[in-house]
């Protein structure tokens, strides 16, 4: 392959450029996420803001990195899962930057992306990956192929857990950061913290995870006058330790020695503690990329385009979108 891979990623609320050089190695994206002054995310809301923003953020990136379009040999996007209409602008974007320099188009797997950015980052080689993001709670394992998911939430995601506890306290998207340094001040203020008055249900169930009970549970504790801070820890210290748990199982059944942590709630300290204290009970070791690669980013698009293009291109007629697209749907043909 020569030239630069170009990386789009639309799935939701952020639309990102990133870049993989022709070696393959990532550079950092530019990046804009819609934050909503109240309420959830309103899907087209959402791909107006993308396609407002996608000129300048595309320009952006190029001058980032000091290059010119003609310096790019391939676009690779995300093609799903996500929101339909976001994933569109993508998509369109993709096939008009790909057409104009009549270079080849590769639309990736989303969540595959998580995962590899984090391998390359990380140097794991075979790794469980708990991948914890807004609409993504899935605990996963490479096996014949494709990444299985072993388990994953019945319900919400995690960050969609947390941002709509957050939105409950009045706090804006995305919830999950400020809900992460509530919890570090419950703990600057009350070292030894206990759980009574504080107990959540803990929903794991075989290897899959719920969180909608949790949130119930967490709003039930503020509305009879427990402090937020205080919530906010034992609500962290419930979510994170149910997919842990997972996690562990699903290294003592397939015995894995790595974790690898992905999607926007691994950036949180409290998540990464408890999975390297988990991991390091077994011997083994527990892994996440720095912050910028774990929450959406173009650059693990280019990253997984850049790997699949030595196997695959996507046609204009092969390039539409797929809302649903599974972990598991992706044949893994690089190394
Ligand atoms: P996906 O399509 O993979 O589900 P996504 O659209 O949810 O991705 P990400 O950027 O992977 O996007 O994850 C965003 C989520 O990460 C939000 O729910 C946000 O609250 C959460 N998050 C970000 N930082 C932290 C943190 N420090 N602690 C907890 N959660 C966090
Ligand atoms: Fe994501």
């Amino acid at each position: 392959m020569s030239g630069w891979t170009l990386g789009i990623e639309t799935t939701a609320h952020t639309l990102s450029f990133g870049l993989v050089n022709p070696d393959g190695e990532p550079f950092p994206a530019a990046s804009d996420t819609l934050r909503p002054d109240e309420g959830g995310i309103h899907p087209r809301e959402a791909a107006d803001h993308h396609k407002d923003v996608a000129a300048g953020l595309y320009q952006k990136v190029l001058d980032m990195h000091g290059l010119q379009p003609t310096d790019l040999g391939a676009v690779a996007y995300s093609q799903g899962p996500g929101l339909g209409p976001c994933l569109r602008v993508g998509a369109s974007i993709a096939r008009g930057i790909a057409t104009r320099l009549n270079v080849p188009l590769i639309g990736v797997n989303h969540c595959v992306a998580h995962i590899e950015i984090g391998r390359q980052q990380c140097g794991c080689d075979d790794p469980v990956l708990l991948y914890v993001s807004g609409g993504n709670t899935q605990v996963i394992a490479r096996l014949n192929g494709r990444y299985r998911v072993l388990g994953e939430t019945l319900d919400i995601g995690i960050g969609n857990m947390l941002d709509k506890f957050a939105r409950q306290q009045g706090i804006p998207f995305p919830g999950g950061p400020k809900i992460e340094s509530l919890a570090k001040a419950y703990l600057e203020r009350c070292p030894e913290p206990s759980m009574e008055g504080l107990e959540l249900p803990y929903a794991v169930r075989g290897m899959d995870l719920a969180f909608s009970g949790l949130l119930t549970a967490a709003q039930r504790l503020v509305d009879n006058g427990q402090p937020l801070d205080a919530v906010c820890w034992s609500l962290q210290e419930h979510a994170f330790a149910s997919c842990v748990e997972v996690a562990e199982r699903a290294m003592a059944h397939t015995g894995k020695r790595e974790l690898l942590l992905g999607g926007g709630v691994a950036c949180n300290e409290r998540m990464r503690s408890m999975s390297t204290m988990m991991a390091e009970d077994r011997d083994g070791s527990s892994h996440a990329p720095p912050k910028m690669y774990c929450i959406d980013n173009g650059t693990m698009i280019a990253l997984l385009g850049a790997l699949e293009l030595a196997n695959r291109t996507t046609s204009l007629e092969g390039s539409a979108i797929d809302q649903y697209l599974r972990t598991d749907q992706t044949p893994i043909q690089w190394a």
